[in-house]
């Protein structure tokens, strides 16, 4: 039985949303090339007041974040979610960083390329026919669970 109705939303679609329609809101982005897309910050920057009024979780998707013994899919053990938070105007109470999937074949050459020569920099996989969800989804579980207590 499903406990919650659940609205899915792509951000790059819409600039505002009105927050005042949903209980709670959870916003996911991913790193690419070390970043965050900069259109991310602009839609804090124009809904900085709504986010802070309503109750939102975010978390943060990349590869690091595979190397859990580095403490890297926590938001103290990465780097990236360490910057978010000094570049963000909004600070999200409730807070995850977790492993993404590795997809070569779907990749353009340029990104395949890149991708791999950091693959081979950090000890990931480095076969370029090959698929890896490096996805952590018991910590999403924990994840979720915390949500439905915000
Ligand atoms: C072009 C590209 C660049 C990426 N750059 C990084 C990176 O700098 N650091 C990292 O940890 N992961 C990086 N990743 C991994 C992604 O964050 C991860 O695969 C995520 O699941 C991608 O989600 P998306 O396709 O929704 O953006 C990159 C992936 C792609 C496709």
């Amino acid at each position: 039985m499903n406990e919650f109705e659940c609205e899915l939303v792509d951000l790059h679609l819409l600039n505002n949303v009105d927050f005042t329609h949903y209980d709670k809101v959870v916003i996911g982005a991913s790193i690419r090339y070390g970043h965050l897309n900069k259109k991310f910050y602009q839609f804090i920057n124009t809904n900085l007041d709504a986010l802070k009024a309503a109750n939102v979780a975010f978390f943060l998707v990349n590869l690091t974040a595979r190397k859990e013994d580095q403490g890297k899919d926590t938001p103290e053990g990465s780097v990236y979610m360490q910057t978010f938070l000094k570049k963000s105007a909004w600070k999200p109470d409730l807070l995850a960083v977790f492993a993404g999937a590795l997809r070569y074949p779907q990749y353009r050459f340029f990104d395949r390329f890149m991708i791999q020569l950091i693959m081979r920099m950090t000890g990931g996989e480095t076969d370029t026919t090959k698929e890896v969800e490096y996805t952590n989804w018991k910590k999403v579980s924990i994840f979720a669970e915390s949500i439905k207590k915000m």
